[in-house]
């Protein structure tokens, strides 16, 4: 793929991300590998599809579906209105949800009031996030607190994005990793703060996932390839031509979704997972979680439906669960477990 054309150079990149992701080609051309896996159709169960349960919990509160949106935005004004609708979304469907980098608050003070959002979703589990770069640099439990306390947070996410700083000329010093997370961790938790750690789109590998789970995380989410390509993103929003074309070099880089569920679940059996990564219906969700993930998690299909209003956003999350309800009625699953340790999802390739 040739260098974009509709390059972007609004200053602030989170509303340059925000362009991106809805007028860009930010897509992997590479799949999910959830089309791989399909289940065997079970005809004969004692099941009703009205009464198929599917609620669980994540980082310790009850969620009424295993469905997220995914950290985004957040910071500037029109990140802000979009998370306000977001978080409405999730108070009323109880779902999980979660902010974008609060990096720039927490640096600007006044741009904290862009994050104010917990009054739309009083309830429902919020994640608040911050980049591991920012810990390898130097913050430190009292960083990482403030950000949870600026949204009355029950979790705080921290991201991976070792490419995606590459590709956009960011942090790229990440010897102190494992030392400043282990510290975040153990900080937190301290506090009754679970942290999760999270790759933004590219994968995580089995290797990884050990490592992370070693710091001490209460949770990973796998984010992996086959949906929106970080490394795309930043070529969309990149000045420097060198790093347009870095992002286009590394616009297909990742471990697809499918697998990196499985990576996660070969290095533990039992760490709560989000899969994150080109999930784009309540099918996907079913395959997700039959592989091993714990909850699915959507960005850009969130971010789309947001910007056409509230209507599509709730239209898109009762076609998500609806969704999951008939996958797991088509193979006679009336709960999550039963979708979870079914041995009806079958390799067709
Ligand atoms: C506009 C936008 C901004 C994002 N910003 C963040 C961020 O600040 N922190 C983060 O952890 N992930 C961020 N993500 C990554 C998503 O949470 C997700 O991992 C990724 O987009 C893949 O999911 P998708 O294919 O459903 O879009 C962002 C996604 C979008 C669409």
């Amino acid at each position: 793929m040739s260098a974009p054309e509709n390059t972007l150079r609004v200053p602030d990149s989170k509303l340059a991300h925000l362009d991106a992701c809805l007028t860009g080609d930010v897509g992997y051309k590479k799949t999910t590998g959830l089309e791989s896996w399909d289940f065997e159709n079970q005809a004969a169960a004692n099941i009703s599809l009205d009464h198929i349960n599917v609620e669980t919990t994540l980082a310790g509160k009850k969620i009424s579906a295993p469905i997220m949106i995914a950290p985004m935005t957040g910071g500037v004004a029109r990140g802000h209105e979009l998370n306000r609708m977001l978080f409405r979304a999730a108070e009323k469907w109880q779902l999980p949800v979660g902010v974008g980098s609060q990096r720039v608050a927490l640096e600007n003070a006044q741009r904290a009031a862009y994050f104010h959002i917990r009054e739309d979703a009083p309830s429902t589990t919020v994640f608040a996030n911050v980049g591991a770069g920012q810990f390898c640099k130097g913050w430190g439990v009292e960083e990482a607190k403030r950000a949870v306390d600026m949204i009355e947070a029950d979790a705080l996410y921290v991201h991976l994005n070792p490419i995606q700083e590459a590709c956009q000329g960011g942090d790229v010093d990440f010897r102190n990793l494992t030392n400043a997370l282990a510290t975040i961790c153990k900080g937190l938790k301290a506090m009754g703060i679970p942290v999760f750690a999270r790759e933004v789109g590219f994968g995580l590998s089995e290797a990884a996932a050990r490592t992370l789970i070693d710091c001490g995380v209460a949770g990973l989410d796998c984010a992996g390839a086959g949906g929106t390509s970080w490394a795309k993103v930043e070529a969309l929003c990149a000045a420097d031509p060198a790093y347009r074309k870095y992002g286009m070099m590394f616009g297909e880089w990742g471990i697809p979704t499918a697998e990196a569920i499985q990576n996660v679940r070969r290095a533990s059996k039992d760490i709560p997972l989000v899969a994150t990564g080109g999930i784009r219906n309540g099918l996907d969700v079913a395959k997700a979680l039959a592989l091993g993930a714990d909850v699915a998690s959507l960005a850009r299909p969130m971010l789309q439906a947001a910007d056409v209003g509230p209507e599509a956003v709730d239209q898109f999350i009762t076609e998500l669960v609806g969704g999951l309800k008939i996958a797991m009625f088509g193979i006679g699953a009336a709960d999550l477990d039963g979708l979870k340790h079914t041995p009806l999802l079958i390799k067709n390739k």
